[in-house]
């Protein structure tokens, strides 16, 4: 099947084909290879790439800056502290503007309804950096480290038919994120949570045919126990970035939810990997010895950030097509 991206925004999984996802995950294997080889290309060149960032941001920051930069094109980062957003100028009339002057944009900020809405007025490419609701480039770069390690017999490359377990928050952008490609790419995903944040029942109501046409499933589960065989687990930070005034309540909610050697242990396996999408608070959802030790995968993870976003600007602004 022939998959073709040109042109195309990134606001959630939910708009893209199983083919889609698994034609950027090849494309950043290939940028990744590139990369190590130290093949220099310009891909980019005269284009240039607006960032918005109302939120703080290490990874992606950097991710979108150096993959769009090394590659000839120019990045600009935007704070919602300089420019008008919303505040003096209406999104749409802001996303007009952009799209005059811009090959793409990066947004990262509260609501969907805004990175949707500069999709809609800008004409352009847009990429969600991460909104209250959904982390879609995280969730790329997760398979692709979730693929890397897995190298038992007989394995295509493929994590289909693995499971990843996500245990924390199970309400925040990172998780549902992770249900949405999990539920596409046939990889089956348990929500380890308390009942207080469980998943949106309308995006498990929305993952349930998709797992069922991929063969995964999308589970959710109050015990810890529930990590019993699991190929990955998986955690992000308790407070994400505008809920500080819940930070309270879900250090009493997901203290028994801290990924710790002994919750490791409980998959019952010892190849089994340690994600985080980080930035980590050590000693509330992860231990130090765990994310630090033997069986985390995060910094590569991190490091999968910037390969992933490099395949998705190049599958959209570059026209890169293939077939699958
Ligand atoms: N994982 C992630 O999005 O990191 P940043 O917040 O540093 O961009
Ligand atoms: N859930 C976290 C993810 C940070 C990358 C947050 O939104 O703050």
């Amino acid at each position: 099947m022939s998959v073709t991206l040109k042109g195309r925004s990134l606001l959630t999984w939910l708009d893209y084909s199983v083919e889609e996802i698994r034609f950027l995950l090849d494309l950043a294997r290939k940028v990744k290879a590139e990369n190590a080889a130290g093949t220099v290309h310009q891909r980019f060149s005269g284009k240039t790439l607006a960032l918005i960032f109302e939120k703080r941001s290490t990874r992606t920051r950097c991710a979108f800056e150096t993959a769009f930069g090394e590659e000839g094109g120019h990045p600009v980062f935007l704070s919602t502290a300089d420019i008008q957003l919303g505040a003096k100028e209406s999104i749409e009339d802001t996303a007009r503007v952009l799209g005059r002057m811009f090959s793409a944009i990066q947004y990262r900020g509260f609501k969907q309804e805004t990175v949707e809405a500069l999709a809609k007025y800008s004409g352009v490419p847009v990429y969600n950096g991460l909104t209250d609701q959904f982390h879609p480039t995280q969730a790329l770069a997760d398979m692709m480290t979730l693929e890397e390690n897995i190298v038992s017999v007989g394995d295509t490359g493929s994590a289909n038919g693995r499971t990843l377990c996500y245990v924390g928050d199970g309400r925040n952008n990172v998780a549902s994120s992770l249900m949405i490609i999990c539920a596409k790419l046939g990889v089956h995903c348990t929500v380890i949570t308390p009942p207080e944040l469980n998943p949106d029942a309308a995006l498990l109501e929305k993952c349930a045919p998709l797992a069922r046409a991929s063969g995964s499933n999308i589970t959710v589960s109050a015990d810890i126990a529930a990590v019993a065989g699991a190929d990955a687990i998986y955690t992000d930070v308790w407070t994400s970035m505008g809920e500080e005034d819940k930070k309270a309540e879900r250090v009493r909610l997901l203290s028994p939810y801290q990924v710790n050697q002994a919750l490791m242990n409980k998959t019952g396996r010892t190849d089994s990997i340690f994600l985080h999408c980080l930035p980590a608070v050590k000693g509330e959802e992860v231990t130090a010895d765990v994310i630090d030790g033997p069986q985390s995968r995060a910094w590569d993870q991190a490091e999968n950030r910037k390969h992933t976003i490099k395949a998705i600007m190049l599958a959209t602004l570059g026209g890169f097509h293939g077939n699958n």
